[in-house]
């Protein structure tokens, strides 16, 4: 039996990056998944490559800002699943932007998708992880929770609003045995970085500097942060609430004499 079979899964923002490769993962370790993303066809090439490899999965397009399609998602994968023990908050955008130079609209877009969708996610989960008997909550902060990066004022504001959004759910439903963790993954090679690197004036300048920013001077890949979210959501981690996993190859902990040069 594999480690997670048994458990019932959503992941959002699983139609790439991080959130494919934590959708892969699940399903290798034995679960089911129900792939939501605002890209509804990335979500189904994901379902279906699940399904390809002998896994029980579906997909649906959900914007995670938008309540009414997170609460429709998950009841219906509560429904085809017969129970739901697991949500991974996974959705995310990456909107830059100082304190001063964010305009209104970006602040209002970034904490809706990265805030509002995760405790959307909570919010309608709860209740199917109750019925189930308990269940893991796995939401995605970042390594911006807790070191600052000039410029990103309004994502690190969510980020850091999901460490105590998870450690409040945590107390909120431990007693009912679901337990509610983050990862705060650091730099990870995925589109949504991928973008950055291909618009910075220049680009391998900037690797090359976000590389040293970490104690081991490389970026993560999502199977690294897949592999964590796995860990949470599996029993190996069944004494594990309220905490958040520093998934980020040192890069909150590295002073300046540590970075390579
Ligand atoms: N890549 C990194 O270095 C890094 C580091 C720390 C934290 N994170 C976090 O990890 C999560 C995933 O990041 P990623 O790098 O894989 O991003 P990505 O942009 O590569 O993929 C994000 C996925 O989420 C989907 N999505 C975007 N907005 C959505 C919405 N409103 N509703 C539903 N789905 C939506 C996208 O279509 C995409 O498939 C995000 O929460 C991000 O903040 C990423």
């Amino acid at each position: 039996m594999n480690r997670l079979t048994g458990k019932s899964c959503v992941v959002t923002g699983g139609g790439a990056g991080i959130g494919a490769a934590v959708a892969a993962r699940l399903a290798a370790d034995g679960a089911q998944v129900a792939v939501a993303d605002i890209d509804g066809d990335a979500a189904e090439r994901v379902a279906r490559q699940l399904r390809d490899q002998g896994s029980e999965a579906f997909s649906g397009q959900v914007d995670v800002s938008a309540t009414a399609q997170v609460e429709e998602f998950v009841n219906d994968a509560a429904d085809r699943f017969g129970r739901l023990t697991t949500i991974v908050n996974n959705a995310g955008v990456a909107i830059p932007g100082s304190v001063e130079d964010i305009s209104e609209d970006d602040w209002d877009r970034v904490l809706a998708v990265n805030l509002k969708g995760v405790w959307a996610g909570m919010r309608y989960a709860v209740p199917h992880l109750r019925s189930a008997g308990g269940g893991s909550i796995v939401n995605m902060a970042s390594a911006q929770a807790l070191v600052g990066f000039p410029g990103w004022a309004g994502y690190a504001a969510t980020k850091g609003a999901i460490v105590a959004l998870t450690q409040q759910a945590a107390v909120e439903y431990g007693a009912e045995k679901i337990r509610v963790n983050c990862l705060a993954p650091g730099t990870i090679m995925t589109p949504m970085n991928e973008e950055i690197f291909r618009t910075a004036p220049d680009p391998q300048a900037l690797i090359e500097d976000w590389n040293s920013a970490h104690a081991l001077h490389r970026f993560g890949e999502s199977d690294e942060v897949a592999s964590a979210a796995a860990f949470l959501v599996s029993d190996d981690s069944s004494f594990v609430t309220g905490t958040c996993l520093r998934v980020d190859g040192g890069l909150s902990i590295l002073g300046p004499s540590g970075r390579a040069t």
